[in-house]
């Protein structure tokens, strides 16, 4: 996403380092056939099983993960360097949604990493649980009051360890301390690195408050305002749940994790109850490479995320059973749901010229970035702890907005929000190269409440194709009157005062654009923020649709859950790492039983 060949470079020096103990890289080193548990791969969700089973030492775990090691990868380390992990690069599955029709037929890459510790290895940190409607909805919708805000609280004392930020800066006033934990397993922080336009932002909640108000911590469970961004970064370091779910327990005798390991289908085991048993997992190291079976005395949990998980469950046999026949695949669980209900946030970069600073002459200049890294690596400060923002919000529409007069608010409840806005000091434009010179301000609008759905759909029964990943962006008239409306807001936001000697002229639209115009600029610059969810969505046990129960065992089969960003069957208030890593908090202890 970064232009900078400078950033390129440092990528190309990224070392592959050493593995640690117990991360095995061929089959043959494994200790067996059978575990208790089998996790089927080590991403966000995945490593929150392991790490939270393999605590109990009466469990023997396994993770099978298609991937590399995390170990030595400079740029899943440095935060600033996050933009140049994907996509299309050895941390990638290269993944693209196919062409979409209200993107001017374009083909944009939906990135997802394929490393220990998966997409929380590349992703851009940004750290917040969300609305609490979200999780309240949530509730309502499975009929499971377990997902509920009130209850689903408790697992971010588990989950989190708020650490200082790595300037040390006083950050009174830019978050609310009582809503956090210090005692859990990942850390994360208030921005470690001021920018010159921090004041601006902050300056424009107050001037503008009633359309931008300041709000002081989202985990409030209300995310309506603009506050100072939460990342997974501790001590100027990215946080995945590779260096901190699965780093805890890697080494102990109980939990083995193979590299390499791309699983094919889960194997019928037989039959409890009627439903058939899916305790056999098959995985081969790549294409041309013979298949291993191993089997799970208890479960099978798969975790391969938004687009592995459904593509693993069709191949099994285990989806919509004309689209299986189609592909030659035997049904063994008719599951119309599976692959369907696919739903992403759309991302719209805003930009504008500025008379300057900004961070694009640092992104230009190889011994500028030579020096910072220098810093970074002797003490973890410095640009370099940059994320991609220090400011975010979210925002709805007012009630009496025109179109809620032809549909429902789609928003997950009354305080909930339509979209964010994202502050970037460069030049953040996904698939377009920065220009040579100037300075830029990155305004992005992100559409939060799609009412667009898509679908992950087999491409062929061959395991090693990509499956048709088609998430109908902005197929919606709501879709589509967010961001025209968003484009519109963002506009304002630079009205404030605190602009006025900063902002020259926006980029690639006219200054006064008309509504024609601004949907023509969507169509041209929309893409992802990378959030896929809902291709294994969680309903209630006795539900026509939907592929897993609110305990996310997949529905019409034994031995066999779902655990990740897929089962979410609608997109929350919040980038998807930390709703995530709630819902797999949550899973641990139903498996576990505490
Ligand atoms: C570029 C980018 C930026 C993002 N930025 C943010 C952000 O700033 N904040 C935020 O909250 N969210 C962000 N996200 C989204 C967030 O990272 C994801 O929603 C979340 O990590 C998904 O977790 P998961 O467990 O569902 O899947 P993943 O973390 O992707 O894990 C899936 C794992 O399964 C493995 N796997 C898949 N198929 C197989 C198979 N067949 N066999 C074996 N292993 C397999 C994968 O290699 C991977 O390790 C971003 C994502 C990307 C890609
Ligand atoms: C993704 O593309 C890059 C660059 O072409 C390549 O090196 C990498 O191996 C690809 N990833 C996969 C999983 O094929
Ligand atoms: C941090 O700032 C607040 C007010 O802005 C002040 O009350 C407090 O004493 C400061 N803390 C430290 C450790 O300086
Ligand atoms: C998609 O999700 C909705 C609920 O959000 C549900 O009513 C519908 O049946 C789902 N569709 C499929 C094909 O699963
Ligand atoms: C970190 O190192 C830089 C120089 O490399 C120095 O300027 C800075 O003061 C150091 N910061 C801390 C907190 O030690």
């Amino acid at each position: 996403m970064l232009p900078s060949s400078s950033l390129s470079l440092l990528l190309g020096i990224a070392l592959a380092g050493p593995c640690v103990a117990d991360v095995f890289q061929r089959p043959e080193q494994l200790r067996g056939t059978t575990y208790d548990y089998i996790v089927v791969g080590s991403g966000t969700a995945g490593n929150v099983i392991a790490a939270r089973l393999a605590e109990d030492r009466k469990n023997d775990v396994l993770v099978l993960e298609a991937g590399i090691s995390n170990e030595g990868v400079l740029g899943s380390q440095v935060p600033f360097f996050a933009p140049t992990l994907t996509p299309s690069t050895i941390y990638d599955w290269n993944y693209t949604y196919a062409p979409q029709p209200n993107l001017n037929g374009r083909v944009i890459p939906i990135a997802r990493g394929r490393l220990l510790g998966g997409s929380s290895s590349v992703n851009y940190m940004v750290h917040h649980y969300g609305s609490s409607e979200d999780y309240d909805l949530l509730a309502k919708l499975t009929g499971d009051s377990g997902w509920s805000w009130s209850n689903m609280k408790r697992y971010i004392a588990r989950h989190e360890k708020f650490v200082p930020p790595a300037d040390g800066h006083n950050t009174t006033g830019q978050y609310i301390p009582s809503l956090h934990s210090t005692s859990g397993v990942l850390p994360k922080s208030l921005p470690g690195y001021s920018l010159p336009i921090d004041s601006r932002v902050i300056a424009t909640t107050k001037e503008l408050s009633s359309e931008f108000p300041f709000n002081q911590d989202t985990t409030s469970g209300n995310v309506l305002g603009l506050g100072w961004v939460q990342s997974s970064i501790g001590g100027g370091t990215r946080s995945s749940s590779a260096t901190t779910y699965l780093a805890g327990v890697v080494g102990r005798r109980n939990v083995d994790v193979l590299l390499n390991a791309q699983v094919t289908k889960l194997v019928k085991t037989g039959a409890v109850g009627g439903k058939p048993s899916f305790r056999g997992v098959q995985f081969a190291s790549g294409p041309q490479s013979s298949s291993t079976t191993v089997y799970a005395r208890k479960e099978v949990i798969v975790s391969a995320g938004s687009i592995g998980t459904p593509q693993i469950l069709q191949l099994s046999g285990i989806g919509d059973k004309a689209d299986l026949a189609a592909k030659s695949i035997t049904t063994h669980v008719h599951l119309p749901s599976v692959g369907k209900n696919l739903s992403d946030h759309v991302l719209l970069p805003n930009n504008w010229k500025v008379r300057g600073p900004s961070l694009d002459d640092f992104l230009r200049d190889p011994a500028a970035i030579d020096a910072a890294l220098g810093q970074w690596q002797a003490n973890k400060t410095g640009v370099l702890v940059h994320g991609i923002t220090n400011h975010l919000g979210f925002f709805r529409f007012p009630k009496s907005a025109p179109i809620f007069k032809t549909i429902p608010d789609p928003a997950t409840g009354p305080t909930a929000s339509h979209w964010e806005l994202i502050v970037s000091s460069y030049w953040l434009v996904p698939g377009v190269a920065s220009p040579e010179t100037g300075n830029y301000l990155t305004l992005i609008a992100a559409l939060i409440s799609p009412t667009s759905r898509g679908e992950v759909k087999l491409a062929s029964n061959n395991p090693f194709d990509h499956p048709l990943i088609d998430p109908n962006l902005l197929s919606s008239n709501f879709d589509k009157y967010a961001l025209r409306e968003g484009v519109k807001s963002v506009r304002r936001f630079l009205s404030a005062k605190a602009w006025a000697d900063y902002v020259v002229s926006p980029v690639n639209i006219a200054a006064n654009p008309t509504d024609a115009e601004i949907d023509a600029y969507v169509r041209a610059f929309a893409s992802t923020v990378f959030h896929p969810v809902g291709t294994s969505a969680m309903s209630p046990a006795k539900a026509g649709w939907g592929v897993v129960d609110p305990q996310l065992r997949v529905k019409g089969a034994d031995g066999v859950r779902v655990v990740d960003a897929s089962v979410w069957p609608f997109l929350p208030n919040a980038h998807t790492q930390a709703p995530t890593y709630l819902v797999a908090e949550r899973a641990a202890s139903l498996i576990r039983g505490y």
